[in-house]
């Protein structure tokens, strides 16, 4: 196959920061994707309805003119989130979700939730209200082994959490590995998971590819080989529970190139046809459009995209850096070839 058409896919992960940074980033996916679930963990984070809604009315004025992108917003849970916020929150049409990060888990997350017992009553309001849960599911102890915080979060929190609030809808995000995509399966319909281009792309290995690579760090981090596979086949499963969410996560050049260099990386500008890489790749091009256009609208009861988009099997070079604001970005893939292209 050598071009696909696909409904018109949405981005069910994703950072675009704020200020004039919205300008350098938001067409990227505004290009592809009809709609972003976009998260809040900018500083200070995004916890209130207020707040979500001017937020969205900024990231709505970075749109390009031809363009319909639609940002799907998000609160950020914390202990002192209030009944009557998640209400607020579940009435209003821009809202859409809560995120959980454990506190210190990832970028911007040091006022995330301490223990998740703190936000209990939050989650019962959330339960009823049927508000889904976006979980970072990776636990923030020290002496946990990195490439172990994924499934340690599953066993440890994710599991009880699930016993207590079994109605609660929820979405892993980010899955890195094959247990997460056990554990995903194995729950009702009620949970689902996100999976991003690089986790599908990359392996640990491509963090010390010939010495150290600060683009190729991301949280939850690269995992081994056989976890690739086992998202692979999770995304080409057909299984409804996974979809798209590229985690696209945009630093600033010297942020990442630094001694302590932050997490994450820069998808957007090439986000779907990453997707469309790993899908050919798997000899799955047919599965690709339900995987990024159709499952995620149907997790979130919300309807699917009616335009179409069309890819082409066409070789093109990524850009060196992109700009940010006053600064410059290493998107992924930088100075090399994508395989994919959008018409
Ligand atoms: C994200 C960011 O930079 O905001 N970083 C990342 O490595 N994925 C936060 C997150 O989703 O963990
Ligand atoms: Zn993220």
């Amino acid at each position: 196959m050598n071009e696909i058409t696909l409904l018109r896919p949405d981005d069910w992960h994703l950072h675009v920061r704020d200020g004039e940074v919205l300008n350098d980033v938001i067409p990227d996916s505004a290009r592809c994707f009809g709609r972003a679930i976009i998260m809040p963990n900018l500083k200070p984070p995004i916890t209130r309805v207020a707040q979500a809604l001017e937020y969205r009315q900024r990231i709505l004025s970075a749109v390009p003119e031809n363009s319909h992108f639609e940002p799907l917003m998000t609160l950020y849970l914390n202990a002192n989130t209030t009944a009557e916020e998640i209400t607020h929150a579940a009435d209003s049409a821009h809202i859409h979700a809560l995120k959980y990060y454990p506190a210190g888990a990832t970028t911007n997350s040091d006022t995330g939730v301490p223990c998740i017992e703190s936000v209990y009553s939050a989650l019962e309001v959330m339960e009823e209200k049927r508000l889904p849960l976006l979980v970072h599911g990776e636990v923030t102890d020290s002496n946990v082994d990195i490439f172990d915080r994924e499934a340690v979060f599953i066993d440890t929190v994710l599991t009880p959490l699930l016993k207590r609030f079994s109605k609660l809808n929820l979405v892993l995000e980010h899955i890195t590995t094959s247990h997460a995509v056990d554990f995903v399966t194995a729950m009702p319909d009620t949970v689902a998971a996100t999976l991003t281009p690089h986790h599908l792309l990359m392996n640990r290995n491509d963090i010390f590819r010939g010495g150290i690579r600060p683009h190729h760090y991301c949280l939850p981090i690269l995992k081994r080989e056989k976890h690739r596979q086992a998202l692979i086949g999770a995304a080409i499963s057909g299984n409804p529970k996974f979809f798209l969410g590229t985690d696209s996560a945009p630093h600033a050049k010297q942020t990442k190139e630094n001694a302590c260099g932050c997490a994450g990386m820069y998808s957007a500008h090439a986000a779907i046809e990453l997707y469309a890489e790993v899908f050919d790749e798997a000899n799955a091009l047919d599965r690709l459009e339900a995987f990024a256009s159709c499952f995620g609208p149907d997790f979130y009861h919300l309807p699917r995209n009616t335009q179409t988009i069309k890819l082409l099997k066409d070789d093109w070079v990524v850009p060196k850096n992109i700009p940010f604001g006053e600064n410059k970005l290493i998107p992924l893939r930088a100075g090399e070839t994508v395989h994919w292209k959008l018409a």
